[in-house]
Order: C-alpha cells, then sequence, then structure tokens
C-alpha cells in the first residue's frame, strides 16, 4: 500500500505550527499552558478532525485524537505522537513532528479507507521540555500515574504559578488524574517519531533511526552560597566567590564527562543564576543547573558521585557552602524489542536505510514505556542540530518518517499483532 504523504500538506503544517512561539531573531519558545501553546492546540483540533479524528483533553492538558477500530471502543488503543511543546528559544521540529507525523499517518489511512481493528490514537503531550516548572515529560508521567497532585502542586513557575494551577487555569481538571489514565489494557503500544536531536543518522547516511533505548538522565541543582562584597576593595586572599567556585565546578562537571572516554557521557551546566549579579559585587550566591546522560547507568552514576565529591572539596577549600539536590534521576530504558523489530521489517520492506541506535535524549516514550510497549522512530536533524534555532529536518526525511509510521501504525493496529 502506498502511503507516502502530501509532501506539501506537512511542509505548511511544519511551517503553520511552528508559527506559535516563533521568535523574532527565528527559533521558538511555546512552554506548557501558555498562550502560544493554546493556538497550537487550536490549530492542532483542526488539523485532527481534518484527519478524521475525535479530538479531546485528557485532565494532564493533552491534546488526544482518537480514530475508531472495527475492534470497538472497548479494545487497547494504538498509541503515537509526540509534544507539542518547546523548550526556550528552541526549533520547530523537536516534539512538533511526531505529532504533526503521527496526524499526518493517520489521515493518510483515513484518506485510503484503510479501517484497523485496534483504535489509534493521536497524542500531542503537553510540558515535556522543564523550562518552566523545572521537570520534564509531565503530560506522560501524570497519565500513568507518575506525577501526583502533590507533587503538581510543588511544581512551580518562575512567576509562583504551580503546575496544578496552569492546568486548572487551562480548563483542565488533574484532580481527574487520580487513577491512572494509561494502562496496559486501554493501550496496545506506543510509537514516536522524533527528530534524533544529534549527528548520529546523517554521519551514518541513514534515513531512519530505529531506536532501542533511551539514555539516564539525572538532573542536579546546585547553590553555592559565599560572600558578597565589594569588588574593588576586597583582596582576592579574602574573597569567598560563589561564582568562582561555580565555574570551577562546571569544569570539573564537563571534565569528568569526558574523562569516561568518547561517547560515553556527556554533562551540561545550562543554567546558571548568579546573585546579586552586580559587576562592582562579588557574587555571594549562585545556583546552578546540571544534566549528565549516559546510556551506562554506572558511567551516569559515577559521574554524578564524582560531582558530588567536587562540590565537598572545592566547597572546603574556597569557603563556600555547596549543597548539590538531585531533582530528577532516570535509568537508561531499553524500548520494546517488539515495536522495534516492526520498525526495522517496516523500513526493509519499503527499502529504507536505517539502523538501530539508542536515543541521547529523553523522551515522553520513557514514560508510556511503563504501561504499554514503546518505541521509537527517528529522523535525522541535520548538522545533528537541536533545541537551536537552526534545529532542521528536510521534507524528504520528514516524509520517509512519516511513512515509515503510517505502515507501522497500520501492522500495529491488526488484531493478530
Ligand atoms: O532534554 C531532552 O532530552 C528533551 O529534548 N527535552
Ligand atoms: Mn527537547
Ligand atoms: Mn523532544
Amino acid at each position: 500500500m502506498n502511503l507516502k504523504p502530501d509532501v506539501d500538506r506537512l511542509a505548511e503544517t511544519i511551517e503553520e505550527l511552528g508559527r506559535f512561539g516563533a521568535l523574532p531573531g527565528g527559533g521558538v519558545t511555546r512552554q506548557e499552558l501558555t498562550p502560544e501553546d493554546a493556538q497550537a492546540v487550536a490549530y492542532l483540533t483542526g488539523l485532527m478532525e481534518g484527519a478524521g479524528l475525535t479530538v479531546r483533553h485528557d485532565p494532564a492538558a493533552n491534546l488526544v485524537g482518537r480514530r475508531a477500530g472495527s475492534l470497538g471502543d472497548s479494545a487497547p488503543a494504538v498509541l503515537t505522537g509526540s509534544h507539542r511543546d518547546s523548550g526556550l528559544q528552541c526549533g520547530r521540529y523537536d516534539g512538533a513532528l511526531g505529532v504533526l507525523a503521527a496526524i499526518e499517518a493517520v489521515r493518510l489511512l483515513d484518506e485510503k479507507g484503510v479501517a484497523t481493528a485496534h483504535p489509534i490514537e493521536v497524542i500531542a503531550f503537553s510540558g515535556e521540555e522543564m523550562s518552566r516548572f523545572g521537570v520534564g515529560t509531565k503530560g506522560s508521567r501524570a497519565i500513568v500515574g507518575r506525577l501526583t497532585p502533590p507533587a503538581m502542586r510543588a511544581l512551580v513557575d518562575a512567576n509562583g504559578v504551580s503546575y496544578w494551577e496552569a492546568l486548572a487555569a487551562a480548563g483542565c481538571r488533574p484532580e481527574e488524574l487520580s487513577s491512572r489514565l494509561r494502562t496496559r489494557d486501554n493501550t496496545k503500544c506506543f510509537v514516536e517519531l522524533h527528530v534524533e536531536q544529534g549527528p548520529v543518522l546523517e554521519e551514518s547516511g541513514k534515513t531512519i533511526g530505529v531506536v532501542t533505548a533511551l539514555a539516564g538522565m539525572t538532573h542536579l541543582w546546585t547553590t553555592i552560597s559565599g560572600a558578597a562584597d565589594h569588588a574593588g576593595a576586597t583582596p582576592m586572599h579574602m574573597r569567598r566567590d560563589a561564582f568562582a567556585a561555580a565555574a570551577e565546578l562546571a569544569l570539573a562537571l564537563e571534565e569528568e564527562a569526558v574523562s569516561q572516554g568518547k561517547n560515553a557521557a556527556v554533562a551540561t551546566v545550562g543554567d546558571v543564576r548568579v546573585q546579586p549579579g552586580s559587576t562592582v559585587i562579588i557574587p555571594g550566591h549562585v545556583e546552578m543547573s546540571g544534566d549528565i546522560r549516559s546510556t551506562d547507568e554506572t558511567v551516569k552514576q559515577r559521574i554524578v558521585t564524582r560531582f558530588r565529591d567536587a562540590c565537598r572539596s572545592i566547597g572546603e577549600r574556597r569557603g563556600v557552602q555547596v549543597d548539590c539536590r538531585t531533582v530528577i534521576d532516570e535509568p537508561a530504558l531499553a524500548l520494546s524489542p517488539q515495536i522495534r523489530d516492526a520498525v526495522e521489517a517496516t523500513c526493509s520492506q519499503l527499502g529504507i536505510p536505517a539502523m538501530r541506535m539508542p536515543s541521547a535524549a529523553n523522551h515522553d516514550a520513557r514514560h508510556i514505556a511503563a504501561v504499554t510497549e514503546a518505541g521509537m522512530i527517528f529522523v535525522p536533524s541535520v548538522n545533528g542540530i537541536s533545541h537551536a534555532p537552526d534545529e532542521y529536518t528536510t521534507i524528504e526525511d520528514a516524509c520517509v518518517g512519516v511513512e515509515v509510521l503510517a505502515h507501522v501504525l497500520l501492522h500495529l493496529a491488526q488484531e493478530d499483532t
């Protein structure tokens, strides 16, 4: 069956969705539960309805489009989709392409009048990025019971608004999340198409990544308390400079990741808050993030342990108080071999160059995997760029991704698979 997408239609939807939260200098900031998110929801609702889907919001603000199956409403659904929000000053493909590809894939089935045994649900997750509330993959955590109401109230943005309040203000009913919405009974499997966000597919000359696992990801938040003092009148030997300590810690973290060996791990300090933030005042207080990732859990934990040792030794030597808190600690996770094999077989039948690979980035698939067989399909990122305005995937590669996804969904939604 020919399940090649309408190239111009897909290109137009990428362009259109990228308008919501578009920044003057390029790039997109579309955080969850914001006016630009609401614009995206309105646009995606129209697309989903145009694809023959019945659309609803779930209590965690995820947008869900459902296509009925011949087995009836009680049959477990084949889930597909990705997140609709973006990070800060990011690109138009991270998450968004997975949502649009899922809608286009189902639209193709609808246009061809193809019936499936199992219902198919397209989900546009809310809150996969962590920039607003400090924790990511919130929409997918919430619907598998991994984000409790107290935890949702404890997540607070820079304006003091909790995630719970933001959901309620957006018209959602997070109190209905008390029971797990997604279970093995109502969900048959999950397939997420996503841009690779790294250079591997492009360097390997492959069009499709068959994702085998997700790298483990640990987020730390480190607070350094020294002594604010006069930048001109305080001799160097009398200082307790919190930023100088933070800078040394950031370099120590980088060195720990590099010393694990080529491509064994990555570590990033991306968010640093310096107080009081004046040219003429020695920083008395600094807070900084830490993002450590590896497909090898032992390697990741080793980096975290050694960073905590550095916090103690650098703190003592510089006379500053260093407190390092773990915000999240997600282990490396193998994805479903069944979904992997279905994607691989589809690529082979279609003669599409594909390769097995782990995901260095984190995804909503992590949490849906808690209740069902979950897998991912990668398409290449040009120059491996992501989480930046220059993030780009060619429309040709995006179309191949849609075609593979459509065939995989058709296969998985049959009764005997
Ligand atoms: O950071 C991540 O891995 C995801 O893209 N938010
Ligand atoms: Mn992202
Ligand atoms: Mn993403």
